[in-house]
C-alpha cells in the first residue's frame, strides 16, 4: 500500500514538474506564437481571451526601396499619444505629454497581430515605451533579430512649448544659433538611440523645418546645421535612412544648395482624403524622394470615417472607409504613418492589397480636398 502511495506521489511529482516547465521555459519553436505560448498569454489576461484568437505572424506589409536601397515598409503605425485638453493620464489635468496606459498595450498589441514598423519621435515621449516592449519580444524569443523591425523616429521640432521636461525647453529652436542646433540636434539623435535601446535607427526624419513666425534666413541655416548631423550619423551607420518631415519644395531645394550632400530620401506629410499638398510629392517623385503620409484619417478629427463617398466606395469594393482611404494613398505613391489603438483595425488596415480604385474612384476622392483640410497643422509652404 505505501508502495503504491509513493509511486502515486513520484507519478504526480513528475507530471508537476512537466506542466511547470511547459509554462516557464521560453518557446525553441521556430513559430513565434505556439500554441503554448498563446494559451499562457490568455491565462495570464483572461480579459484578453478573445484577442488570443488573433495572434498573427507578421503582416504583409510590402516596402518602398528607398534611394539608397533601404526597404521603407508602406505602413507604419503611429505612436503619437498626447494629452492635449484631455485629462487621461490618471487624474493629473495640468500634464501634457503622452499616454503611458496607452502607448505600452498598443505596442504589444500591434507586435502581436503581426505591425513590425512603428513611427514615433523624440517629442512623443513613446521611444521608452517602443524600446521596452521590443525588448521584451527580443528576450522571449518572439522577435528574433534587429532586422525584424522597421523604427522611423524624428527629430528637430518646431516650438513646441508644452511639450518635454525643462532640459528640453529647446524644442523652441529660436533664438538658437545654428551651432547650437548642431549641438542640440546631436544631442537628441543620441537621446533616441538611449531610449529606444535597439542598437540603430531605421529611419530618422527631421520633424518640422521650422516654426512659423520665424525669420527665413536663420531658419533655412539652422535646418542645414541639423541636416548636416543627420548626415553624419547617417555615415556611421546609427542611422540607415534620413529624411524630413512637413517640407516644402522651398525647403528642400534650400538644403541643397546651402550644401547638403545628402538629398532627404523621405518627407513625412499630412496626407488625407482632405488634404493633398500636390506639388510637394510631386517635386519628391521628381527628386526619388518617398512620400510618406502621416495622419490618413484626419487624425480622427475630421470625421473622414463618415465621409459619405468614402461609405459608398467602401460599399463598392467590400472594404471599410479606412481600408479605402489607405488603398487611395498607397495608390497615390505613398507610405502610410497611420495610429490606431484598436487591434481589428491594426489588421483591417493593412489588408488593402487584393482591391483596386479605378481612375474614376480616385478622382472622386480626390474631389474631397477642402480649403481648410488639415486637422490643425500649418502648412509646409507656409513655414520659414
Ligand atoms: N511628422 C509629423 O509631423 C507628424 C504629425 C502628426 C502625426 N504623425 C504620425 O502619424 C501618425 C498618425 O497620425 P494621427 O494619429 O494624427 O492620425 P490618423 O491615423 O489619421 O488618425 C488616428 C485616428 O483615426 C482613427 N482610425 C484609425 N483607423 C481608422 C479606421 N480604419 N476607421 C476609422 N477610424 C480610424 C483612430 O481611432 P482608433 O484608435 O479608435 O482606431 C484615431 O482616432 C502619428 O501617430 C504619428 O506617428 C506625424
Amino acid at each position: 500500500m505505501m508502495v503504491k502511495i509513493l509511486q502515486l506521489f513520484l507519478l504526480l511529482s513528475a507530471l508537476l514538474l512537466c506542466a511547470n516547465h511547459a509554462s516557464s521555459a521560453p518557446s525553441e519553436s521556430n513559430d513565434d506564437h505556439s500554441g503554448e505560448e498563446k494559451s499562457m498569454y490568455c491565462q495570464r489576461n483572461k480579459e484578453d481571451a478573445n484577442e488570443c484568437s488573433i495572434y498573427l505572424p507578421p503582416a504583409n506589409n510590402p516596402t518602398l526601396t528607398l534611394r539608397n536601397g533601404v526597404q521603407l515598409p508602406l505602413f507604419s503605425l503611429g505612436l503619437a499619444h498626447f494629452t492635449f485638453g484631455a485629462p487621461h493620464v490618471g487624474s493629473n489635468k495640468t500634464f501634457v505629454g503622452f499616454y503611458p496606459s496607452k502607448s505600452f498595450r498598443q505596442i504589444e498589441l500591434a507586435l502581436q497581430k503581426g505591425i513590425r514598423s512603428f513611427d514615433t519621435a523624440l517629442m512623443y515621449g513613446t521611444q521608452p515605451h517602443l524600446g521596452q516592449v521590443l525588448g521584451q519580444w527580443w528576450a522571449s524569443g518572439r522577435l528574433k533579430s534587429r532586422e525584424d523591425v522597421f523604427l522611423t523616429t524624428k527629430v528637430f521640432h518646431k516650438p513646441a512649448p508644452k511639450f518635454g521636461l525643462k532640459r528640453n525647453h529647446q524644442w523652441n529652436l529660436d533664438d538658437m544659433t545654428p551651432e547650437q542646433v548642431a549641438i542640440q540636434t546631436e544631442d537628441h539623435i543620441e537621446q533616441c538611440l538611449q531610449e529606444l535601446q535597439v542598437g540603430y535607427i531605421d529611419l530618422l526624419l527631421m520633424h518640422w523645418p521650422s516654426g512659423e513666425g520665424q525669420e527665413e534666413g536663420i531658419s533655412r541655416q539652422r535646418r542645414l546645421a541639423a541636416w548636416k548631423v543627420f548626415e553624419d550619423f547617417y555615415q556611421r551607420g546609427w542611422v540607415r535612412a534620413i529624411g524630413v518631415s512637413n517640407f516644402c519644395e522651398r525647403h528642400m531645394d534650400q538644403l541643397m544648395q546651402d550644401g547638403a550632400t545628402i538629398r532627404p530620401m523621405v518627407n513625412q506629410i499630412e496626407s488625407s482624403p482632405y488634404l493633398q499638398y500636390e506639388s510637394i510629392v510631386s517635386y519628391c517623385r521628381d527628386h526619388e524622394i518617398q512620400a510618406h503620409a502621416y495622419s490618413p484619417m484626419g487624425s480622427g478629427l475630421m470625421n473622414v470615417q463618415n465621409d459619405a463617398v468614402l461609405q459608398q466606395l467602401g460599399k463598392a469594393h467590400q472594404k471599410d472607409v479606412g481600408q479605402v482611404v489607405f488603398r487611395y494613398l498607397i495608390q497615390k505613391g505613398y507610405a502610410i504613418a497611420f495610429q490606431t489603438n484598436s487591434p481589428e483595425r491594426m489588421v483591417s488596415n493593412l489588408d488593402v492589397l487584393d482591391f483596386e480604385l479605378d481612375e474614376e474612384e480616385m478622382k472622386a476622392i480626390y474631389g474631397l480636398i477642402r480649403v481648410n483640410g488639415s486637422f490643425g497643422l500649418p502648412s509646409p509652404h507656409d513655414l520659414p
